[in-house]
């Protein structure tokens, strides 16, 4: 894969969002968290850098771009090379992607505008909640699980930096038994979007 730019805006099939606290069950993670093994990964410390870097010199806050109302998360890819890629998404109020995983691809988020409410299964298996305002951000291993919603009243707009890039997302359903995979979306359906 070659170092290429290109944008690319969506809305994303996965609109739900869990949002109830729940005890997590274990569950089977994947054998193997490499998403690509000739691909270099970032270390979080680098892809949290990265994602503030953009979310404070690239991005343009909803609210700021004239528009109007957003009635479903939009994403524009702002770089892709073969080691990351950085992507920015505009969640409308409520607006939600439900519990998934990375395909085995690290990653770190930063809010630019408005707050994200993240909820993740931890090792322990627990489901936990965390509120993450503008000007914040998180970063996560190739094995991590959570959801994300805008809870707040505004549009919000958070900046992500995937590594590698991600070839493929797991989605999640929280059940009586814990959390268990729904269904796989890859990279090679034009309605892909992280
Ligand atoms: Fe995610």
């Amino acid at each position: 894969m070659s170092l290429t730019r290109e944008r690319q805006t969506s809305d994303h099939p996965a609109g739900s969002g869990l949002r109830a606290q729940a005890t997590v069950l274990p569950f089977a993670r994947p054998a193997s968290p490499e998403a690509s093994p000739a691909a270099i990964r970032l270390d979080e410390d680098s892809l949290s850098s990265l994602a503030r870097l953009f979310g404070s010199s690239c991005v343009t806050p909803w609210s700021e771009r004239g528009d109007g109302a957003l009635a479903a998360r939009a994403y524009e890819l702002l770089e892709l090379s073969d080691h990351f890629e950085v992507w920015v998404i505009h969640w409308p109020s409520d607006g939600a992607l439900q519990l998934h995983d990375h395909g085995g691809s690290s990653g770190a988020l930063y809010v630019v505008s408005g707050s994200l409410d993240e909820g993740a299964v931890s090792v322990a298996n627990t489901y936990d909640h965390r509120s993450i305002g503008a000007g914040q951000g998180t970063s996560f291993g190739p094995r991590y699980v959570h959801d994300v919603v805008n809870s707040g009243p505004d549009v919000a707009t958070s900046v992500h930096v995937y590594s590698p890039p991600m070839e493929k997302m797991t989605f999640f359903t929280l059940g009586a038994d814990g959390i268990v995979p729904e269904r796989t979306d890859y990279r090679a359906d034009p309605a892909w979007a992280p």
